[in-house]
Formats: structure tokens, sequence, C-alpha cells
């Protein structure tokens, strides 16, 4: 069986391959009639594709990403109201550059080149690009000389982004200049007749103040979108698809207290009610508390029917005298297997599994319809648990992106601490406990980790960061307490800022604030007398230590 739900297919066999060949017609008339106003990027590898892409949905505009190199044909078949053109690496002179297909121009649908989109845009069209002896790379002042359409309402100087090599030099007779700053005298450019438009620089990032602004004036001003694209209509719209898919069988949701999981619960949960059973599997590697608090935010707000499978020993059996990060990660993933398979062969008739696999996933790993390569990740969900259930997937989150996830928690009535909880990792403790595992250490951690966040949260900094955790090294050193000397743990703090996860800044927190966690862990936990702040961005550093 398959069946779409929005725009891409989110039931599969677990043993299919993730598809590109479903035949254009089936996407096409199973696109929901929410994403009748559709607009899409082309990629051509910018590191901000998925930021242009939530941008756009800001606007309550549907916008799917796609390869570069889609055909003309494939686009009209989408019907979509407007076309993005992304920034990348590339130069467009260089061989093997990547190139969209040039009819696209002759669609008559809006587009809208941005960077090497607009260098891409001009050069098929009749302009020339050149490299520019220093490249360009930061802010810059932009004057509009021409206020219409993109421009319209905006401030006639503003600040930009600029990230470029390349520029456009000319454009002959076929596009005008909007707007232009000292070393750039096309910062945006009009085509003449076609409704083709070009910004070299970034109206995607926060550093352009006035970027918002401009892609609303693209979608709804230029591409005459109305902008009806909402989280609450895409909630009952999936509801009725889940309940038309699943009929009178049952789906199988593993929780784990995270937002992704606990949405997709919550959305099953209100289109199948009692056909919905949710197992937590209990790795003994959560955070304190966190068993209790599970069940308690879900029983509170579900009534399903929840599984709790208590299998710590069994895992802490199998990280025995392990200490490779890998390997621990590997016998997690086995022991997640087993207990999972044992607990959900009790459930009868089931015949579906849950997942809470994200449009980023999706993307990243190749496997939407019609877009980009994999370039970042595998597809790393649930690894290898369906395929050893023979269940089909129901993966209902697989157009959106995390904040849109969370907004649909909120709709669906999950209490806020729930959906803006930081994410936390399949493995748990195990890669924040380094070296090899015990319940002792584990036990440490879990007390150091409960004042970091308590105390985050206290001093009202939880939902400006992105992820605050403890990490217990695999280090003593000598301090002194009293009088006596003391060879204990070492407990780091992290804590980053981060948009997609993909990369990361450390959080500037207060020093006051990191007093007081330090003097609180090695006040209040037994077995640490020293605590430091990580201070890596990602990269070269990741968020997790292992
Ligand atoms: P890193 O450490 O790679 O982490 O910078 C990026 C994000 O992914 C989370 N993470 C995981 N999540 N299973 C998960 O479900 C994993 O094995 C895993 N490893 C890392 C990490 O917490 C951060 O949010």
């Amino acid at each position: 069986m398959q069946a779409a739900i929005g725009s891409q297919r989110c039931v599969r066999r677990a043993s299919e391959p993730v598809d590109m060949s479903t035949p254009a017609s089936d996407v096409i008339t199973d696109s929901s009639a929410l994403m009748d106003e559709r607009v899409l990027v082309l990629d051509f590898g910018s590191q901000y594709a998925q930021l242009i892409a939530r941008r756009v949905r800001e606007q309550n505009v549907y916008c799917q990403i796609v390869r570069h190199d889609i055909s003309a044909e494939r686009i009209a078949e989408y019907a979509p109201r407007g076309i993005i053109l992304s920034g990348g690496p590339s130069s467009v002179y260089e061989d093997g550059a990547p190139r969209c297909d040039p009819k696209l121009f002759e669609l008559g649908i809006p587009v809208l080149g941005i960077c090497y989109g607009m260098q891409l845009a001009c050069d098929a069209l009749g302009g020339s690009v050149q490299h520019t002896p220093s490249r360009e790379y930061g802010r810059a002042h932009c004057e509009v000389t021409d206020a219409a359409d993109l421009f319209d309402g905006l401030p006639t100087n503003m600040q930009v982004w600029m990230s470029h090599g390349d520029q456009v030099s000319s454009v002959g007779e076929m596009f005008h200049a909007q707007a232009r700053t000292e070393t750039c005298p096309f910062a945006a450019v009009k085509h003449a007749s076609l409704p083709v438009y070009g910004l070299q620089f970034h109206p995607e990032v926060t550093h352009t103040p006035e970027g918002k602004q401009l892609l609303r004036n693209f979608v709804l001003r230029v591409c005459g979108c109305t902008g009806k694209w909402q989280l609450s209509d895409f909630a009952e719209e999936t509801i009725g698809q889940i309940r038309e898919i699943v009929g009178d069988r049952r789906v199988i949701c593993g929780l784990s207290g995270g937002v992704d999981s606990s949405v997709v619960a919550a959305l099953l949960y209100k289109a199948i009610g009692p056909q919905l059973a949710c197992i937590l599997v209990d790795n003994g590697l959560l955070r304190k508390a966190e068993q209790a608090d599970v069940v308690k935010a879900f029983t509170e707000h579900f009534k399903a029917d929840l599984h709790v499978v208590d299998a710590g020993p069994q895992f802490m059996e199998a990280l025995e005298g392990i200490s490779e990060p890998q390997e621990k990660r590997r016998r997690i993933g086995h022991q997640f297997i087993e207990a999972f398979k044992s607990e959900a062969t009790k459930i009868e008739s089931a015949h579906f599994l849950a997942q809470g696999t994200l449009y980023p996933d999706v993307i990243e790993s190749g496997a939407a319809q019609d877009g980009p390569a994999a370039t970042i990740k595998l597809h790393h969900n649930v690894g290898g648990l369906p395929e050893e259930l023979g269940f089909e997937l129901i993966e209902p989150l697989r157009d959106l992106f995390k904040d849109e996830v969370r907004r649909l928690g909120i709709e669906l009535g999950l209490p806020e601490d729930l959906v803006w909880r930081h994410p936390f990792p399949g493995p748990g403790l195990a890669v924040r406990c380094l070296g090899e595992i015990t319940e002792e250490k584990l036990a440490v951690l879990r007390e150091a980790d409960a004042i970091v966040v308590e105390e985050v949260k206290a001093a009202g900094l939880y939902r400006q960061t992105s992820q605050t955790f403890a990490v217990l090294l695999p280090v003593q050193s000598v301090g002194v307490m009293g009088d006596a000397r003391t060879y204990d743990n070492c407990v780091a703090v992290r804590s980053v800022d981060t948009d997609d996860f993909m990369t990361a800044d450390w959080s500037r927190l207060p020093y006051d604030l990191l007093a007081k966690i330090s003097t609180r862990i090695i006040n209040e936990v037994k077995g640490v007398n020293r605590v430091c702040y990580d201070i890596s961005s990602k990269p070269p550093a990741t968020i997790e230590w292992e």
C-alpha cells in the first residue's frame, strides 16, 4: 500500500528503498490542496537552501527543495507559483558547474535567483559574470535604485549580507539594476520582459534585516500567493489522511519523550485513538526522572496505550567494558531493536510503525521526491528497526521543519515544556559519559546534568539556548575540599546555540550563571571537584562529546 500525506508519500514499506521513481503524476495528483501555492527552491549546493525554504514557509506558503537539474517539464507539473534558485559554491563559468534547465525561464513562472542563482539566471539570459578581485564577504550597504516589486515598501538604504567571489558584471539590455553597493553595481536586478529577478546578497539570513520583507514581496506580491499554508489545516488534513490509510489496523509509535515522537503520537492519537500503541524503551541511559516525566506528560495528554520497557540491565550488560564511542552506539542500537521488537510483537494486529522523520532528514538523506542527492547524512532515524519488524512506515512529519513541528505540537495541545525540550540523542547519557559506562558514573552525570538544566531554566535561558547538558569526563584531578585533598571527577558543561544542529556556536552563558552551576555541582554532586565550560563550536567540534 502506498498513500500520500502532504506532498510526499508518508507511508512506505520498510523494505522499500526510499524512492525517486514514483511517476510524476502520482505526486502531483496526491498533493494536498493546501500546497496549491507552492514555491520550489532549486538547490545548487547552498548551505542556505533549507533556510530559504523556511523563510518562504514563514509567509504561510508551502515550499519544497528540489534538485537543481530538475527538468522544466517536471517543474511545470508541480505548477509552482514561484521558483527560487539558491546560492552555491561554484562559478557559473567553471566546467561542470551545476546548471538549471534554461527552459524554466520560459515557463512564465516568477524566478528569483539568489547569489549563484542570480549569476546563473543572468548568464542564461544574456548577461555576463566575472570573478571579482576580492571575494566579498560580510555586511554591505545597499542602495535601492528601483523600489518596485521586491523592494516595495523597503528603505532606500539597507544593510545586506554578501558572500561571493563572482558577480554579474554586465546585463546588456535584458536586465536593469534595482540596487547597488559600493563594489557591486548589480546587487539586485530585474529582467526587462520576463518575471525573473536576482539578488547578489542573501535575503534569507538574519544579517540582511530587510530580507524577510524582500522574500515576502517575492512570494506574495510577485508570485501572487495568498499565504494559506497553515499548520492547523495541515494537522486536520494529515489526521484525515492517517485515518484513511490506517483503517481499523493498529499503529506502533516509539516514544522517546522528545518533541518529534511526541508530536507524531499526538497526531496519531487524534486520528485513531485506541488503535495507537506507544512503546517507551527505558535503556537505563535516560536523564534524571526522565521515564517518570515522559509517562506523566504522556498519560496526562494522550491516555493511549503506553508500554514502558525497563531494559536498563540488558543495556548495561551489553555496554560492560566498552569505551569506544562507535561500538557503544552500535551495541545500544542493537539492544534497542531487541527491546522494542519483543514489546512490539505483543501488540496484536499492529501493521504500521510511526516515525518522526522531519523534512531536513528527508532532504539530507536524498530521499525527497525530486530532491537533491544525499550530501550530508544517512537516514538514521530508526536504524534497522522497521526492516526487522516488517512494518509499513508512517512518517507524518516528513514535510515539516523542526520549528514547524514545535508549533504543530502547541496546536495539538502539547505542553510548552515538552514542545520546547532540547534534543536528547538516542544513545542517551552513554555518549555524555565518556569511556566505559558504569551505574556510579551515570548517577553522578544525572545529578550534574539536572543542576545544569535547572539553573539554565531558572535564568530564563532555556528557550534561548538550543541544547544544554553536562558531560562526565574520564579525568580525575586534584582539589581541596574543607581541609582534605580530593582526587575526583571533572564535569564539562556544554550549551550551544543553533538553528539546524549541523553547525552550532557555544552559548555565551553569563559568568554568574556559570559560577552558580559550578558551585552547585561541586557542592551537591558527590565525586565531582571540578567543572569546565566547553567553548568549542561545531564544526570542528560536534555537539555531543562522543
Ligand atoms: P552532533 O554531536 O553530531 O549532534 O553535533 C547533532 C545533534 O544530533 C544529536 N545526536 C543524535 N540524535 N541519535 C539521535 O537521535 C544519535 O545517535 C545522535 N547523535 C547525536 C545531538 O544530540 C545533536 O542534537
